[in-house]
C-alpha cells in the first residue's frame, strides 16, 4: 500500500483512536491513549491534520488551571509532530444535561448552557487555528411526536446557528461553520437527517453565508442515500466545506466502519470525485480527508493504529484507481457514449428564448421519442469498468 504523506490531507477526530470502544450493551474494550500521545501516534502514520471535541481533550467540568494546562499539552504536541488542528466541534450530547438537546432543549437553561459551552469552543479553535467548526447536533430531535413543537424547535436551532456565526464574524475568526447530519441515533429522530436537510436549513439563516455541511458517510447511507450524489450536491451549491469519511452497510445502527470496508463501490465513486471533479468540470473539495470512523471493539493495542492506517491506504488505493479509470481511454469512450459529457450542455442553446423552444417543431412534434426511448446508455459497461479498476484487474 502507498504511504500517506502530509500532501494528502489525511486528519483523524481524537474520538476515534481514543474511543474507549463502549456501546449500550457492553463495558470499554480499551484504555486509549491521551490526546497528545495520539497525536505522536498519527503523526508517525504520516496523518496531517487532526480534530477534537471539547471533551475529548477538556474533561466535561474540568477547572480553569487544569483546562489551560491539557490545551497547551496538546497544542505542544501538534507543534512537535507538525500537525494542524484543522477543525473542532463541540459535545453537546453526552452529558445528561444534553439529554433533550442542546440548541433545541425544551429547557432555555440548557439551551443558553450549550450556546456557551459552544462559543468557548469557538474561541479555543479560532486560537489553535482551526478554520472548519462542526456542528452536530445528535442530541437535536425527539422520539415522540407530541414532545417537540417542531417549529419552534427549527427557530431554535437556527437561532443558535445564527448566533455563533455571528458570534464568528464579530470576533473576526477565519472559521466557517459545517454542519453534520444524521437521520438518527443517539435520537430516534435527528432534526437536519439529510444532507438536504441541512442545505433547505442553512438558505433560511442570517449568517448562512459562513455555514455549510460536513457530511458524513455512514450517515447518508443509514438514510438509504447515494453519499457521492449528496456531497455532489454540496458541492455545486458551494457548501461542501468538510466531509468525514468511514463506512456502514446500509440502514442500521450507526457503524462507523473504516473507510471503504461499507460499501467499497461507493466509496471509489467518492474518491473519484473529491480527487479528480466532476466530469464536465465545476466546483471542487480541497478541504481536509477526515476520518469519523470507531476502530472496532474487538480490536486492542496496536489493532488500533493499524485500522486507523487502513483508512488511509483504502483512500490512496481508491485514489489511484481513479485516476487509472480517468485516464482509461475504453471510459473516456463509454462515457462519451453513455452522454456523461453531452449532459454538461444547457438544455436551451446560447440566447435561445422561450418562445424559440416553443417554436422549435424539433423539440416536440418531429421528435421521435420512440427512438430515444429505445437509445442505449452503456451504463453497465462503464459501471463494469469502474469495477475493473477497482478490483486491479482493468
Ligand atoms: C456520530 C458523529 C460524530 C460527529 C462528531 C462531530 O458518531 O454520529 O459522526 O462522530 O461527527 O461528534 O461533532
Ligand atoms: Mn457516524
Ligand atoms: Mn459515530
Ligand atoms: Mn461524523
Amino acid at each position: 500500500a502507498r504511504k500517506p504523506t502530509k500532501q494528502d490531507k489525511f486528519s483523524f477526530g481524537l474520538w476515534t483512536v481514543g474511543w474507549p470502544a463502549s456501546d449500550p450493551f457492553g463495558d470499554p474494550t480499551r484504555t486509549p491513549a491521551d490526546p497528545w500521545d495520539a497525536v505522536a501516534e498519527l503523526a508517525e502514520l504520516g496523518v496531517w491534520g487532526i480534530t477534537f471535541h471539547d471533551d475529548d481533550v477538556i474533561p466535561f467540568g474540568t477547572g480553569d488551571a487544569e483546562r489551560r494546562d491539557r490545551i497547551d499539552r496538546l497544542a505542544e504536541a501538534c507543534r512537535a509532530h507538525e500537525i494542524v488542528i484543522e477543525m473542532v466541534t463541540t459535545n453537546t450530547f453526552t452529558h445528561p444535561v444534553f439529554k433533550d438537546g442542546g440548541l433545541t432543549s425544551n429547557d432555555r437553561g440548557v439551551r443558553r448552557f450549550g450556546l456557551r459551552k459552544i462559543l468557548r469552543q469557538v474561541d479555543l479553535g479560532a486560537e489553535l487555528g482551526a478554520n472548519i467548526f462542526v456542528m452536530w447536533g445528535g442530541r437535536e430531535g425527539s422520539e415522540y411526536g407530541a414532545s417537540k413543537d417542531f417549529k419552534a424547535a427549527f427557530d431554535r436551532y437556527a437561532e443558535g446557528i445564527d448566533t455563533v456565526a455571528a458570534y464568528i464574524k464579530e470576533k473576526g475568526y477565519d472559521m466557517r461553520i459545517a454542519l453534520e447530519p444524521k437521520p438518527n441515533e443517539p435520537r430516534g429522530d435527528i432534526l437536519l437527517p439529510t444532507v438536504g436537510h441541512a442545505l433547505g436549513l442553512i438558505a433560511n439563516l442570517e449568517n448562512g453565508d459562513i455555514v455549510g455541511v460536513n457530511p458524513e458517510v455512514g450517515h447518508e447511507q443509514m438514510a438509504g442515500l447515494d453519499y457521492t450524489a449528496g456531497i455532489a450536491q454540496a458541492l455545486w451549491a458551494g457548501k461542501l466545506f468538510h466531509i468525514d469519511l468511514n463506512g456502514q452497510h446500509g440502514p442500521r445502527f450507526d457503524q462507523d466502519l473504516v473507510f471503504g470496508h461499507g460499501d467499497l463501490t461507493s466509496a471509489f465513486f467518492t474518491v473519484d470525485l473529491v480527487e479528480n471533479g466532476f466530469p464536465g468540470g465545476g466546483p471542487t473539495y480541497d478541504g481536509a480527508r477526515h476520518f469519523d470512523y470507531k476502530p472496532s471493539r474487538t480490536d486492542a493495542g496496536r489493532s488500533v493504529w493499524d485500522s486507523a492506517s487502513a483508512n488511509m491506504a483504502t483512500y490512496l488505493a481508491l485514489a489511484d484507481a481513479a485516476k487509472e479509470f480517468r485516464a482509461d481511454p475504453r471510459v473516456q469512450e463509454a462515457m462519451e457514449y453513455a452522454g456523461v459529457f453531452e449532459l454538461a450542455r444547457p438544455t436551451l442553446g446560447a440566447g435561445e428564448s422561450l418562445s424559440d423552444l416553443l417554436a422549435d417543431r424539433t423539440a416536440f412534434e418531429d421528435f421521435d421519442a420512440q427512438s430515444a426511448g429505445e437509445r442505449d446508455y452503456g451504463f453497465v459497461r462503464l459501471n463494469q469498468l469502474a469495477i475493473e479498476h477497482i478490483l486491479g484487474v482493468a
